[in-house]
């Protein structure tokens, strides 16, 4: 349903230029005067020897340009122009996405391939802050979008649970430590002693000394370490756990650094096998000059291993396992160099598919005119920026008679305030590429009528009350018999017909560039252009009941698409606001 690809499949037909060619040239007109699609002939003066005016004339008379719906093809300048016929746009549009409904834009591309996304991986004892919330807003959208495409899709969680920080966690509880605290606010506690500790160690060199020992008794497995670190780290999940089930997230699994740290001998084998541990101050390390990269270090002069051999030993043991066709990294930009490294050694090793690795970065998350209490370091932890922005929704739809529905109660509102205002977060990390930074602000996030999340809520649950009210009026049990689709045929019509139509190639182009911004533009675009058809024409009291019975099928059409788009990007719709 990609009619630009389809046009470029002619235009290689009668032409013979390769039809990849042929789509990457093809333009949207600025004014609708100039058609649907735009062919500049310049490509084909060389080959052809001929003016692309004369070309393009020549070409506008070929019988094969008037395909069903093509209405025509028209030669203005060296373009080609090509007007879709709309009534046949509209019925082939609007009953593929009735007939597939949310299934719309599936495919099977990644059938019997396993894409592994590795996404939010936050460090144990230590807040979820804005910067994770990127990540799990991130991957958790992209293994949709997978998904969606066929693949078999791994969630894995990366914690951050391992590393000489434990053998100072342990230390400083057994110092400070208090037991209910812990209970009641598990990461705060661990926060509060970690700082002490710091503070503590400048006075008393002693500290880190016991707290590099205690770090060896837990590398050996020694019980009481091994007990505390198991505490630490399942208080800090269950913590993060109650922020993933806000956000409707989830994983596969938890594989955190812990577990692959076992797995070193492994990695430690592959590089001696291939020659290519070097010594240098007293470390262990890979050359990778010839990549253009510092040396990365896998065993430290104390004998440690680093994070990158506990990334290598992931990367080795997810091939065993996995077999991955790719392994996703959504992590930061500032980890960028990391990931360069981890995957040239693998490469330098002659691993295949280190080719297969991919490092998903992102920018960096700022506010502005936002008051938190921010913690050490200046932290937005993630919790706090959620519950500030379900209350302001709540407070603006409370406030605000003409988005709500006569009527609601307070329960109503407080279950609409929560969907909308957890997705008002998801859809500001979403909303534009990736690798720039976010500027939170509440003005725009909670925009009823702006980019937002709360524009897309609100259009589909005002789309689903024109569809209620239909319902009780008897009029969709036979809508689909009765629509005349050769009717819907204005600018207004078309044009959101058009965007839904670019549902499937924008999910496919989101999984292939790692951009869910591709989905989130798309559905603001639909939004925007249906609420521009749903202010200019009458649905419900129209009387040509073909007319009506279309425009209550492009309705549907709208809830389905939206709701395709939302579910893609993690946020979840209300049917009635
Ligand atoms: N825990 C790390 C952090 O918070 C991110 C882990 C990224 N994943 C990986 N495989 N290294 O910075």
């Amino acid at each position: 349903m990609n009619y630009r690809t389809e046009i470029a499949a002619i235009i290689s037909t009668v032409t013979g230029l390769p039809a990849s060619e042929a789509d990457a040239l093809i333009e949207v007109p600025p004014q609708k005067e100039l058609g649907d699609y735009a062919f500049p002939c310049y490509a084909l003066s060389k080959t052809l020897r001929k003016s692309p005016n004369a070309i393009a004339t020549e070409l506008s008379a070929d019988p094969r340009f008037s395909d069903t719906w093509i209405e025509k093809a028209e030669a203005v300048g060296p373009y080609l122009n090509f007007f879709l016929d709309r009534g046949h746009v509209a019925r082939t549009v609007l009953s593929r996405i009735l007939d597939e409904d949310i299934r719309f834009g599936d495919s099977d591309e990644g059938e019997g391939k396993t894409v592994i996304v590795e996404f939010s991986s936050p460090n144990i004892a230590k807040p979820f802050h804005v910067g994770h919330a990127f990540t799990t807003v991130l991957g958790h959208s992209l293994s949709r979008i997978y998904k969606k495409l066929g693949y078999t899709v791994v969630r894995m969680n990366h914690l951050g649970d391992y590393g000489t920080q434990f053998g100072k966690l342990i230390t400083a509880y057994r110092l400070w430590g208090d037991e209910q605290a812990l209970l009641a606010s598990p990461i705060d506690e661990l926060l509060r002693i970690y700082v002490k500790f710091h503070e503590a160690e400048k006075e008393d060199p002693g500290l880190s000394d016991l707290a590099r020992e205690n770090f060896r008794k837990l590398e050996e497995g020694a019980p009481e370490e091994k007990a505390l670190w198991e505490k630490f780290r399942d208080m800090s999940l269950k913590e993060f756990a109650a922020v993933y089930e806000k956000m409707g997230v989830s994983f596969d699994n938890y594989n955190g650094e812990s577990f692959y740290s076992d797995r070193i001998p492994e990695v430690l084998g592959l590089l001696n096998e291939k020659g290519l541990l070097v010594e240098s101050e007293g470390a262990r390390v890979v050359m990778l000059e010839e990549y253009g990269l510092p040396p990365c270090i896998i065993i430290k002069s104390d004998g440690t291993t680093i994070y990158a051999s506990r990334d290598l030993a992931a990367v080795m043991y997810r091939n065993e396992t996995y077999r991955f066709h790719k392994n996703i990294y959504v992590v930061g930009l500032p980890q960028a160099l990391h990931f360069k490294q981890v995957f040239a050694v693998l490469d330098k090793a002659g691993q295949p598919y280190a080719k297969d690795c991919v490092h998903v970065g992102f920018g960096l998350v700022k506010f502005k005119n936002m008051k938190f209490s921010t913690r050490e370091g200046n932290i937005v932890v993630l919790d706090e920026l959620l519950n500030e922005s379900i209350a302001k929704t709540r407070e603006i739809i409370k406030s605000n008679a003409l988005i709500r529905e006569t009527g609601m109660n307070d329960e109503h509102i407080d279950e609409i305030a929560n969907k909308v205002g957890i997705g008002a977060v998801i859809y500001t990390y979403l909303r534009a590429g990736r690798e720039r930074d976010i500027i939170f602000s509440w003005e725009e996030m909670l925009d009823f009528e702006g980019d937002s999340a709360p524009y897309l809520i609100y259009t589909y649950a005002r789309t689903r009350s024109i569809l209620r009210k239909a319902d009780e009026r008897g009029l969709l049990t036979d809508m689909r018999s009765e629509a005349d689709f050769s009717l819907l045929i204005s600018d207004d019509e078309t044009g959101v017909i058009k965007l839904l139509a670019e549902i499937p190639d924008a999910v496919a182009r989101a999984a292939s560039t790692n951009e869910p911004f591709m989905v989130a533009r798309l559905a603001s675009q639909i939004a925007r252009a249906f609420n521009r058809f749903y202010n200019n024409s009458s649905i419900l009291s129209g009387t040509d009941i073909g007319l009506r019975a279309a425009r209550l099928a492009l309705c549907e059409a709208i809830c389905t698409g939206l709701l395709i788009c939302t579910n893609l990007l993690g946020i979840e719709v209300v049917e009635q606001m």
